[in-house]
């Protein structure tokens, strides 16, 4: 078979060993060639956005972060991004896309990414292409798999953040903020604020109040801590307020969802009137995104693209690979397209509770 693949929307720690993986495989055990789309769906709309994906290509590559194919968030087919009379706008030319796939002589499309990605793929599979899909995003925000591959990374990175950070809350006795990726899920945050030892995990799940917040700093001051850490969501927001946004989706044309970020900020400035310690916010931004992937993501990202080929030895195409109670299995691309959250009173956030981390509610 001659395969289409493609990496799309947010890069992250383990799309490269996938495409090692389902080339390996692919060209091994079954003899496919592979096509690869560069740039995500831009690849699949303009004219030269594609390359040979073979052996040579994905040698060396498993360590390596980001993807040899590039990638956008800014592509869908459905809703490209044109520009009329100096203006930019969405138009459908998901037509594009359908006569590229057939003009590369391509028996399937593989496409790796987050919930954008996936659902593109099961609008370009109800067109009539063979699209088989592989969840990735650090958010962990899928609801068609347990797990994706990124998470682990992003989540090493940020309890390293938080270890860093507790050296100069101690010795300046401040008030520290660290506002961590994750969209309108907390399971980043919580992850990482539970492994770093943060005093406060602020999720979109769990809208807090300040003068929660405030009491839970205040109290460990009174009880001789100098200083707290405070992990939040980039997607948490106050009772009765909204989130932080950097960018509203129709400034963002063909992406179609919002860019969160500020939501440290707005916390330090809620809470300074009535904190005396310095307050300090750190934003990790696109480091928890960055560098090698960690074991257990090399390995879920080599498990899902080498299980890939099943998904297209059997024909089931508009499908996905995902984990299930901890076994790799097959969902429907349409899946996909539902966000997972945080269970706020799931077995974590209680016993995170339980040990006095505060929650702001
Ligand atoms: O979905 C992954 C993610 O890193 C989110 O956590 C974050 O909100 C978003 O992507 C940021 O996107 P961009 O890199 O386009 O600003």
């Amino acid at each position: 078979m001659r395969l289409g693949v493609l990496t799309g929307g947010g890069d992250c720690p383990g799309l490269n060993a996938v495409l090692r993986a389902l080339v390996r495989r692919g060209v091994l055990e079954f003899g496919h060639e592979f096509v690869g789309i560069l740039n995500g769906y831009e690849g699949l709309m303009e004219p030269r956005l594609t390359e040979p994906l073979t052996l040579d290509q994905v040698r060396g590559i498993l360590p390596k972060g980001g993807t040899i194919l590039g990638t956008s968030n800014k592509a869908n087919p459905f809703k490209y991004p044109e520009r009329h009379e100096g203006k930019m706008h969405e138009v459908d030319r998901s037509d594009i896309a359908l006569k590229r796939y057939r003009e590369l002589g391509l028996d399937g499309l593989v496409v790796i990414g987050g919930d954008g990605t996936l659902s593109i793929g099961h609008q370009l599979a109800l067109k009539g292409m063979n699209v088989v899909g592989c969840p990735k995003t650090i958010d962990n925000d899928l609801s068609g798999t347990d797990q994706t591959f990124g998470f682990d990374t992003a989540a090493g990175i940020i309890t390293e953040a938080i270890d860093r950070l507790h050296s100069t809350a101690e010795a300046h006795q401040r008030v520290m903020i660290v506002e961590i990726m994750g969209r309108n899920a907390g399971f980043l945050t919580l992850e990482g604020g539970i492994a770093g030892g943060a005093d406060v995990i602020l999720i979109p799940e769990i809208p807090y109040k300040v003068e929660a917040v405030v009491k839970k700093l205040k109290d460990r001051a009174a009880r001789g801590s100098k200083f707290s850490i405070m992990a939040v969501s980039e997607g948490a927001y106050p009772f009765g307020g909204s989130v932080a946004v950097l960018q509203k989706a129709e400034e963002i044309p063909g992406r179609g969802v919002v860019r969160l970020g500020g939501s440290g900020k707005v916390l330090a400035d809620l809470l300074a009137p009535h904190i005396d310690a310095e307050i300090r916010v750190t934003v990790l931004g696109h480091l928890q995104r960055g560098g090698t992937p960690s074991a257990a993501d090399r390995v879920l990202a080599t498990m899902y693209g080498a299980m890939v080929l099943d998904l297209i030895r059997e024909q089931r195409w508009d499908h996905m690979v995902c984990l299930r109670d901890g076994r790799l299995q097959f969902t429907s691309l349409a899946e996909s397209r539902k966000e997972r959250h945080v269970e706020p009173h799931g077995d974590k956030v209680r016993m995170a509770r339980s040990m006095g981390i505060s929650f702001g509610d």
